[in-house]
């Protein structure tokens, strides 16, 4: 899942053909268990309100859910409803056999309390691994359910590099979703890991020690190429959208891409490399939910 480019030095990770991939060995897995023990994963997704960046990721996952042969539930509930009912909402959810993942689409309207929310999921159901149990079960090195970005990060990772042991890794952004569950998961990798974030002193040098830096700040371009140590290899989360010069806009990533292809040995692009990666391994999660559920044999390679 690699291109070498004329131009560019740094080997691209191609993401949306890894994502492609952890797609169909997840679809591979689906049909064995339908035919083999007559059970088919199943996943809610609950929309609160109609922020439309939520409602495309939504539509997305429903789509792609049904594609690998998995049922898909959405619940698409009015902004100004009530804590209470959402809370009933997931509680039916926690007590439907037939729904093995469940995720609340953050971010939540103002007057709903994401925490008190996320902890009302059934650990086993997280499949957004957000839930306080699955953080504390993946910060003590046990099986739990993994946040899917810095899943998808860590299988590219692995797949480009074989073993992550001993390496020097910057994580930039601190955030409960992508930050520091990645460091966690690198960490359990066995990399020496530094989590850089907007207070870090002199980041630049901090960066260029990195022989692999994941940058997960959401500002645009922030990292240029002479932060970057030559050879590393740069995973890039942040997709923002920009003005072009020329009118219209366009995704950008949190690393300038150019100046960082152009020292990296190997680099994700925006849009395609960790994007995609992000549903793939909501559906892996899925999967693997409802294999612990059934005490079945969980797929390989698709957890960390
Ligand atoms: N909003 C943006 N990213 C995510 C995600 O990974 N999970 C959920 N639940 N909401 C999100």
């Amino acid at each position: 899942m690699k291109r070498k480019t004329d131009k560019m030095t740094a080997t691209v990770i191609d993401g949306k053909a890894f994502a492609a991939n952890v797609r169909g060995k997840v679809a591979a897995h689906v049909t064995r268990i339908k035919e083999e023990n007559g059970i088919t994963p199943g996943l809610a997704v609950v929309l609160v309100g109609e922020d439309p960046a939520s409602q495309v990721y939504v539509r997305s996952k429903g789509k792609m859910t049904v594609e690998v042969g998995m049922k898909s539930v959405e619940h698409r509930l009015e902004a100004d409803t009530s804590e209470e009912a959402l809370l009933g909402l997931i509680a039916e959810l926690n007590g439907d056999p037939s729904i093995h993942g469940i995720l609340v689409q953050l971010p939540l309207p103002g007057h709903l309390d994401e925490d008190l929310v996320i902890n009302s999921i059934d650990p086993a159901k997280d499949v957004d691994g957000f839930h306080i149990s699955n953080v504390g079960l993946l910060g003590t090195g046990q099986k739990s359910m993994v946040p899917c970005t810095p899943l998808g990060c860590l299988m590219m990772l692995r797949d480009h590099h074989g073993s992550l042991s001993g390496m020097d890794a910057v994580v930039i952004g601190r955030s409960n979703i992508v930050g520091k569950p990645m460091a966690q998961l690198l960490l359990g990798d066995s990399c020496t890991v530094t989590i850089a974030h907007s207070r870090t002193k002199d980041l630049p040098d901090v960066v260029r020690r990195a022989d692999i830096v994941v940058a997960a700040v959401g500002r645009s371009q922030m990292v240029p190429g002479d932060w970057i140590k030559p050879g590393a290899t740069v995973i890039d989360v942040g997709i923002n959208r920009i003005e072009k010069p020329e009118g219209g806009t366009r995704l950008v990533g949190d690393v300038d891409y150019d100046s960082c292809a152009a020292v990296a040995g190997a680099i994700t692009p925006v849009p395609g490399g960790v994007g995609p990666m992000t549903i793939a391994c909501l559906l892996a999660n899925t999967l693997t939910a409802c294999c612990r559920a059934h005490g079945l044999v969980e797929p390989k390679g698709l957890t960390a």
